[in-house]
């Protein structure tokens, strides 16, 4: 018999990829397998949830390992392993760690999992997407990273608030690298198909545009031990789900451009099509003059970190 149900790997069995498990087992998106160096956690995590299913009454086999030879015939795999980013540390100091930690988890699925879609979560984001890319060789259809879908969360969670009507009709957009620079788009921002612009003033945006940007720091700062993990493991499932379904979802996701705003060999924040074949396209949009400027400054910080990251040897 064939393997019919579907098969994720986690990478990484702390906080974030512990908790996509939890949502990927819970959704039944199919069956999963938790990867960490720590393999006592990795099992015991998984057994643990295993265990839910009689009570949630979902149908996923959860396992835990060390080896990636358990990864192999993955149709999704997603990368949480490295160290968060701790208060006062940026997104940045977590690149010479985080590189070596991408490398070794790479070389791992590149030889196990060589057909899977990668979904990097592990910061800084967009240096690590670009390691990814680099150590699996994979085509970029096939190499995505997770932070626009999280940056845009946060972005409709303060503007259903504001505005006091159901996330469910909320419709933002956030581009950029996953940093102090990303751009969220308030004119691209609709609740109930209306324009964010006709329901609060210019100031109350302002507001939400910069507490987005912080969205990541005011949860370190909270948690002071780590960095968060509900929103972000339920973004990384988002682009599982659309994937694995073959959802043809339009998501905001960090992508190799390939010429796309002026931009090559570079991971940015930009709309995506996502579907079974991975990323299947990428959606430009038309910016005007303040937009572009902020695409243009988040691409220049990208385009630093990737120069810091090229300095180390991982
Ligand atoms: P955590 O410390 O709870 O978990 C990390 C796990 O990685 C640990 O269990 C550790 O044993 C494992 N690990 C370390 N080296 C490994 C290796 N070589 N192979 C396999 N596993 C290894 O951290 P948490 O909170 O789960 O965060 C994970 C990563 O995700 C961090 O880099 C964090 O900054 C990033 N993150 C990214 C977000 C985004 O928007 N892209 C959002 C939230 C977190
Ligand atoms: C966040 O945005 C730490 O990148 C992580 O929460």
């Amino acid at each position: 018999m064939t393997h019919v149900r579907k098969k994720i790997s986690v990478i990484g069995a702390g906080f974030v990829g512990s908790t996509c498990a939890h949502w990927l087992a819970a959704k039944e998106l199919g069956d999963v397998v938790l990867l960490d160096v720590n393999e006592g956690a990795a099992q015991g995590k998984a057994l643990d949830l295993y265990e839910a299913s009689p009570v949630e009454l979902f149908d996923a086999r959860v396992t835990g390992t060390k080896d990636y030879k358990d990864t192999a015939g993955s149709d999704v795999v997603i990368i949480t392993a490295g160290i968060p980013r701790k208060p006062g540390m940026s997104r940045d100091d977590l690149l010479a760690t985080n590189s070596k930690i991408m490398k070794e988890v790479c070389e791992g699925i590149k030889k196990f999992a060589p057909e899977s879609i990668v979904i990097v979560v592990s910061n800084p984001l967009d240096a690590m997407a670009f390691v990814a890319k680099q150590v699996t060789g994979f085509p970029r259809e096939r190499v995505i990273g997770m932070a626009g879908v999280l940056d845009t969360a946060r972005f409709k969670t303060f503007v259903s608030e504001a505005v006091n009507v159901s996330v469910k009709d909320i419709h933002a957009i956030v581009l950029g690298g996953h940093g102090d620079t990303m751009v969220p788009m308030p004119r691209h921002c609709s609740v109930g198909g209306v324009p964010l612009q006709e329901m609060l003033p210019k100031e109350k945006i302002d507001q939400i545009v910069q507490r987005t940007r912080q969205g990541g720091a005011e949860i370190v700062n909270l948690l002071k031990t780590g960095s968060a993990f509900y929103s972000p493991s339920a973004s990384a499932v988002q682009m599982a789900e659309a994937i694995l379904k073959d959802q043809k979802r339009i998501l905001p996701c960090a992508v190799e451009l390939q010429g796309e705003y002026d931009v090559k060999n570079l991971f940015v924040g930009v709309l995506c099509k996502l579907g079974g074949k991975g990323m299947e396209e990428v959606i430009q949009l038309k910016l005007n003059a303040e937009e572009k400027a902020g695409l243009d400054n988040s691409i220049k910080a990208v385009e630093e970190l990737v120069s810091a990251l090229k300095k180390i040897q991982y």
